[in-house]
């Protein structure tokens, strides 16, 4: 059974992150060999600068590794590192009809808001394709947003198979519907591009002052509060043990328990919860060295398995 997924590295992460795809990435461990790669190729779509895509190849392979990755159990590489799915991506891409893509959501999405697509972006669900049939993956976990992506792998592994005879594992998605959407500090989706972010490794003082400007509604000090309809509590709720949730939602229907307090108690909460996070990354920081052995490492498990499947595609289509 290989679970799979990938992660672009698209900049600090923020809470709405770590909940909704670090954590549930890391539980997977549990479950037999995961894959997890960092998607730098598919990061090329938006043309960002060399330096920066390299920084934040890196800061997520650290972040990742901070949070609990463990390299024992999951084979963790950067996807440039195995050149091998670009080739599959091209043979895939004679399988792949133009108006399947252009259905494709992500890619109207962007067009939609003005993006000048690039081939790249275009071809996007074929490289993700690859990424996916080459190691051969049963489960692959993704986002809501991911949905239409994996109907397009599963598409074109049956095409492929259809044409050239058994060679690719049918993968499923695993859609994580359980897994809550992280309110930002304005009360919308947390995102990069809303400006709302808790960023979970932070300076104190720079994460104190984002919670303390967490939007919420202009009850007085003295006031009863509603706790089911607070970004606060939702927030808290992520980070809180039980007990101290109850205690946050007693004193908020009590009254005399300001917004100030709850954001003070927020902001506590989420430095004791990221605080050995927070220790670890700071070790590897110091020790880049381990963190691009990790990554080696995960390379070369990963570049066999591919190397496997590969061998079979190109007989498959003829070019052996
Ligand atoms: P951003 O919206 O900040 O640019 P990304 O789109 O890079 O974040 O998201 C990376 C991953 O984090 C995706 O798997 C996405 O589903 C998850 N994620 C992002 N924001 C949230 C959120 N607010 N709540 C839950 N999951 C989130
Ligand atoms: N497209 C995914 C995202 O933006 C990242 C990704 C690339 C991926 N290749 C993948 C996820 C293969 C799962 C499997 O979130």
């Amino acid at each position: 059974m290989r679970v799979l997924s990938g992660v672009q590295p698209s900049g600090t992460p923020h809470i709405g992150n770590y909940f909704g795809m670090m954590k549930p990435a890391l539980e997977l461990q549990q479950q037999g060999e995961a894959f997890l790669f960092i998607a730098d190729y598919h990061a090329l779509t938006t043309s960002p600068e060399p330096s920066a895509l390299r920084e934040r190849t890196i800061e997520l392979a650290v972040d990742f590794l901070a949070c609990g990755l463990n390299p024992d159990k999951t084979v963790f590489f950067r996807q440039s590192d195995v050149p091998q799915v670009t080739e599959l991506t091209w043979i895939l891409n004679n399988i792949t009809t133009v108006g399947l893509l252009e259905r494709a959501h992500s890619y109207k999405d962007k067009v939609a808001k003005g993006f000048i697509p690039n081939n790249g972006l275009f071809s996007y669900p074929v490289l993700m394709a690859s990424d996916i049939l080459i190691y051969q993956s049963n489960i692959v976990p993704v986002g809501r947003d991911q949905k239409q992506h994996l109907e397009i792998t599963r598409d074109l592994a049956v095409r492929f198979n259809n044409t050239y005879g058994d060679i690719f594992t049918i993968p499923e998605g695993f859609i994580q519907e359980s897994v809550a959407v992280v309110p930002g500090t304005d009360g919308q989706k947390m995102s990069k591009s809303y400006n709302n972010i808790i960023p979970i490794f932070d300076k104190e003082k720079a994460i104190r002052k984002t919670i303390m400007n967490v939007v919420t509604d202009c009850k007085g000090l003295e006031d009863p509060k509603d706790p089911d309809s607070c970004n606060v509590v939702a927030l808290y709720k992520l980070m809180a043990t039980p007990e101290q949730l109850e205690e946050m939602r007693a004193k908020y229907r009590a009254g005399n328990y300001g917004y100030g307090h709850a954001k003070q108690a927020l902001f506590e909460v989420l430095w004791d919860y990221f605080a050995p996070m927070r220790k670890r990354r700071e070790e590897l920081l110091n020790n880049l060295d381990f963190v691009h052995a990790v990554l080696r490492k995960g390379a070369a498990r990963a570049r066999e398995e591919a190397d496997k499947t590969m061998e079979l595609v190109r007989r498959a289509v003829g070019l052996r």
